[in-house]
């Protein structure tokens, strides 16, 4: 494959994940963050991924948990997913995190295997009573499941995209699948983001932004076939692809055909997304010079905040803090733009009056939460503004 490269964030940190505490400032690593188009395969993703182990260790920083958002959703993901398991089935989950889908399998009393490598969320899962192999998803750990259990679903939320080595987990899953299993995931999607001008999408973790275009391609060299789609509200605007082994049970949903249809010109609406990211950029800067006389602060210390804070320079002059619910990232600071952030639950939201919402996918969460919140809010998705 051959990468042109369309879009350029610049500088950004190597891990957006990667909360820096004050005696860290300058250690962090950083790296030239620019989106890479392949026009063979319709694939789009970093030109330089950083190792997985720099992102996906014990001190991962994302709790799923944290989001009762998503406690319904993957409680809902699970009630649809069951039908798929066969009598003695397990699921299995790539990336699952501190235990969240797996909470919501045994509520159905169905057993759900993890895989995940980063040990400090997995730790969680443990203690709530879970199975989960430590690791990253590859052909030993297929090969260990396949040993103990007969896997019939395998389910992946907000992890593809961040796996390299798309061969080797493609392989692995289609091992796990065999011919009468299915594999579902969902992740955040390349149309989506076109449309609403999410750029902070892309970062570190997300290898890979999808089109149906190339995933058609790309399962399809390891055996496995798209047979339906469903847009979810998740990240913004996530896709779920529901795959199985080529000509399995399952029709496909002529959804699958117009969706690809939908995708049309991807090298141009990269190269005009490129613009519009710009644009939103100094739209973003203008509003903040509009309002520097007032009290302003960031919420939600989310690793698309890390993005935009690097990408459009804002720093601790312009945002004094980011109020964050996760224990972890409480105390420390964004890595590069060295903004600080502090406990949700100690902040007296009133005293401001504008709050730069960088947790934008959990707005009506987030708005329904903040009643003592009397100013306004200001978001840059799908465009910059005060709102
Ligand atoms: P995400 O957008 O990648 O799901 O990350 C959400 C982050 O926002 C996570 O650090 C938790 C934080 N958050 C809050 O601090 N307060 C909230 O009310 C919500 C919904 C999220």
């Amino acid at each position: 494959m051959s990468y042109i490269p369309v879009i350029n964030f610049g500088k950004q940190p190597t891990h957006a994940n990667g909360f820096v505490t004050k005696e860290e400032f300058g250690t962090e690593p950083f790296y030239d963050m620019v989106i890479g188009f392949d026009e063979e395969t319709d694939a789009i993703r970093l030109m330089e991924p950083a190792a997985r182990e720099v992102m996906f260790n014990d001190k991962y920083a994302f709790y799923s948990k944290t989001s009762k958002k998503m406690q319904k959703h993957f409680a809902d993901t699970a009630e649809e997913l069951k039908d798929f398991l066969g009598d003695g089935e397990v699921a299995v989950e790539i990336g699952s995190n501190d235990g969240i889908m797996q909470d919501a399998w045994k509520a159905l009393g169905k057993q759900c295997i993890g895989v995940e490598p980063s040990g400090n969320v997995a730790e969680i899962a443990k203690n709530a009573g879970h199975t989960v192999i430590d690791g990253f998803i590859g052909r030993d750990v297929a090969n260990k499941l396949l040993s103990e259990y007969k896997v019939g679903v395998v389910y992946g939320a907000n992890v593809s995209c961040h796996i390299t080595d798309l061969d080797e987990y493609f392989d692995s899953v289609a091992r796990l699948i065999g011919s009468h299993g299915v594999f579902v995931f969902e992740d955040p999607y390349f149309l989506d983001v076109y449309e609403k001008c999410s750029y902070d999408q892309f970062y570190g973790e997300h290898t890979w932004m999808f089109t149906v275009k190339f995933l058609e391609r790309k399962l399809a060299e390891h055996g496995m076939e798209i047979f339906d789609l469903k847009p979810l509200w998740t990240h913004g605007g996530s896709m779920r692809f529901y795959v199985q082994a080529l000509w399995g049970k399952h029709k496909v949903n002529k959804r699958v055909a117009e969706q690809k249809e939908k995708e049309g010109d991807i090298l141009f609406k990269l190269n005009d997304l490129s613009k519009r990211i710009q644009t939103s950029k100094e739209g973003l800067l203008n509003i903040l010079e509009l309002v520097k006389d007032k009290r302003v602060c960031g919420f939600g210390a989310t690793s698309k905040g890390v993005v935009v804070t690097n990408y459009c320079g804002i720093g601790p002059e312009t945002l004094p803090f980011i109020t964050d619910t996760t224990p972890t990232k409480i105390g420390k600071f964004y890595p590069g733009s060295h903004i600080q952030i502090v406990s949700q639950n100690e902040t007296d939201y009133s005293q401001f009056d504008y709050i730069v919402n960088f947790a934008w996918n959990h707005f009506d969460e987030i708005k329904e939460a903040r009643k003592d919140f009397k100013g306004k809010w200001i978001t840059h998705v799908p465009y910059p503004r005060i709102t």
